[in-house]
């Protein structure tokens, strides 16, 4: 019923047929191979009843920028900018060019509409996904600058502080956020810049992070991929196809306040740095009990195979459990969490290296939740977390993410109506 409702694409831009089950937009175009040659799903549909680059089977690469919106503007700046951003992504998402202008069609007076570089690469899986920081409803200083005090979501606050935090003001907060995946770190990357340079004057880049060799799979299609300690990440994620979990744990109902973030969700970003030189110096046993699971199969060490639910009750044969009390899986699980999931999609980042030499290397932590209790519970679960001696958490946001528009809307309209 979906289809009948929201378009499958812009107008005359759409790539692909949207044919996925209950707002999981899978849209396949044929031919097109994207350019890192996985022979992903080339074009995702950019309308529909939720946003895409949520429950999209994750892609390879990350581009993920916060932005703080000018003094400068008003009410009426911020809905310019995000009417000229949901433009914009609804055609590069199709493998189009920012503007009818395009890459070429400058002229002697004026810059090209589109800067050029994704110039003859397919759309490569690009979803872009846009969200809404605190700063949004209440500056600093609690003043409300676009009217829109009275609609913030009760729970949209920064994060609270936890336990270890080191957390980098210039690498948090922000305004406005927009995350860009695809298969092809090019093709993110110029989503990014031309949406930065389309809101030139009107909000500027506050952070932004790139990732690589996704941290998640969100699709039971997908195998599960390998963080940086080297283990399967994923393994007991949300699943696109859980569609009963998704509904209950990822978007926000229409029963849920406020009404205007229907069908969208919370997004937390964490910026987690991994000290891996000290990692790379642990025993692979002590390794496999910190994260409580097998670091080649991803089994749990209660036994069986990757899929297998982990026993937090069976023993070895001294009588200690075989899932360490605080390791990683026992901490974040359900069932020591009042049942709470998350869909987590972050991405393995490498950002040159520090003055000790040691490379800056971490996990950049999504997640996507139906209530931002959700990360907190489990975030407060994880102080005991014995891996906890090789992180750092650096970075924080949090953003409320709208729900999908269909074709003539602006991303967020629901929020100004
Ligand atoms: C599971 C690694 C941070 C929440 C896992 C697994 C690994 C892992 C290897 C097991 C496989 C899987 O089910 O995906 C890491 C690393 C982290 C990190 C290396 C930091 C760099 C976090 C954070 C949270 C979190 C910050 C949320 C606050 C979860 C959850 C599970 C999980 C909910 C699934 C537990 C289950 O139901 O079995 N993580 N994680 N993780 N992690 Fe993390």
């Amino acid at each position: 019923h979906l289809l009948g409702l929201f378009g499958a694409g812009a107008a005359g831009a759409a790539v692909g047929v949207a044919a996925g089950a209950a707002g999981v937009g899978v849209a396949m175009s044929t031919g097109a191979a994207n350019a890192s040659g996985s022979g992903a799903a080339s074009a995702y549909p950019f309308y529909g009843e939720h946003q895409a680059g949520i429950v999209t089977p994750a892609q390879d690469r990350l581009h993920f920028a916060a932005f703080d919106v000018s003094t400068t503007i008003d009410r009426d700046g911020l809905i310019g900018l995000l009417r000229d951003w949901t433009d914009a992504a609804a055609r590069l998402t199709q493998g189009l060019e920012v503007s009818e202008g395009g890459a070429v069609g400058g002229s002697d007076y004026a810059p090209p509409a589109d800067t050029g570089e994704a110039l003859g690469l397919p759309a490569s899986g690009l979803t872009i996904t846009f969200g809404f920081g605190p700063g949004l409803f209440a500056d600093a200083d609690g003043v409300d600058r676009f009217g829109l005090a009275a609609r913030r979501p009760a729970s949209l606050e920064p994060l609270p502080r936890f336990q270890g935090d080191a957390l980098q003001p210039e690498r948090s907060g922000g305004d406005l956020c927009i995350q860009a995946c695809a298969d092809d770190p090019q093709v993110a990357v110029h989503a990014i810049r031309n949406l930065s340079r389309i809101a030139f004057g009107r909000a500027s880049l506050r952070w932004s992070q790139l990732g690589f060799g996704r941290t998640s799979s969100t699709s039971t299609t997908q195998q599960t991929p390998r963080n940086l300690f080297g283990f399967k990440d994923g393994t007991a994620n949300i699943k696109a196809e859980e569609t009963a979990d998704v509904s209950e744990q990822v978007w926000v109902a229409a029963s849920d306040e406020p009404a205007w973030l229907a069908g969208g969700s919370y997004l937390v970003a964490r910026r987690i740095r991994m000290i891996i030189e000290n990692w790379d110096r642990v025993q692979l046993g002590e390794q496999e009990m910190l994260v409580g699971r097998s670091k080649g199969s991803g089994a749990p060490m209660s036994g069986g195979t990757e899929f297998t639910e982990p026993d937090f009750e069976a023993e070895g044969p001294t009588g200690a459990t075989l899932i360490d009390t605080n390791s990683h899986v026992k901490l974040a699980h359900p069932t020591v969490n009042g049942g709470m999931r998350m869909l987590r999609r972050g991405y393995n980042f490498v950002d040159g290296n520090d003055e000790l030499g040691r490379l800056d290397a971490g996990l950049f932590f999504l997640s996507f939740q139906r209530s931002p209790e959700q990360f907190i519970t489990v975030q407060r679960s994880l102080a005991a977390d014995g891996l906890n001696e090789y992180l750092k958490h650096v970075g924080s946001a949090i953003f409320a993410v709208p729900g999908g528009i269909r074709s003539g809307e602006y991303v967020g309209q629901a929020l100004f109506a």
